[in-house]
């Protein structure tokens, strides 16, 4: 597997509780490299486009409100199956399902509010930097 990019979005309550650093530093120990980092803030229609495949499903209206109109950081990560090694490292969605060791497993315990999002393919990758990243070029 060739080098791939992955995002990954902190939500809101891995801010306010300072996990910025240590997570980060997860990232950083396996090998990945950081491509881009910033803050920004999410907002409500944002944050609807962002997770537009799970409308209509129960969870969305309160994954929304937790993650919208919030400030948020973001990374674009590089490296060797970048995208999966993430996963890995981020652990199951549920936060009481997560392997300890991972970063929902060791810090989280709410399903929605579950501290972190990362990318699950290259398209997701694709759609998702075109919103938190419209000026990413492939070429960086
Ligand atoms: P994330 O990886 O950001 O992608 C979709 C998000 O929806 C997920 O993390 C959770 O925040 C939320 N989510 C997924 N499944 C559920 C669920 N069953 N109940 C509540 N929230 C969920």
């Amino acid at each position: 597997m060739e080098e791939e990019y992955t995002l990954v979005f902190l939500k809101p309550s891995a801010i306010k509780r300072g996990l910025i650093g240590a997570i980060l530093s997860r990232f950083e120990r396996k090998g990945l490299e950081v491509v881009s980092i910033k803050s920004i803030y999410m907002t409500r229609e944002m944050a609807e486009e962002f997770y537009s495949v799970h409308k209509g499903k129960p969870f969305f209206e309160e994954l929304i409100s937790t993650v919208g109109e919030n400030k948020i950081v973001a990374f674009i990560l590089k490296g060797r199956s970048a995208i999966s090694v993430v996963r890995s490292l981020v652990g199951a969605t549920d936060p009481v399902k997560a392997a300890p060791g991972t970063i929902r497993g060791d810090f989280g315990l709410d399903i929605t509010d579950n501290l972190i999002h990362a990318s699950d393919s290259p398209e997701s990758f694709r759609r998702e930097v075109s919103i938190l990243f419209p000026e990413f070029k492939l070429t960086n």
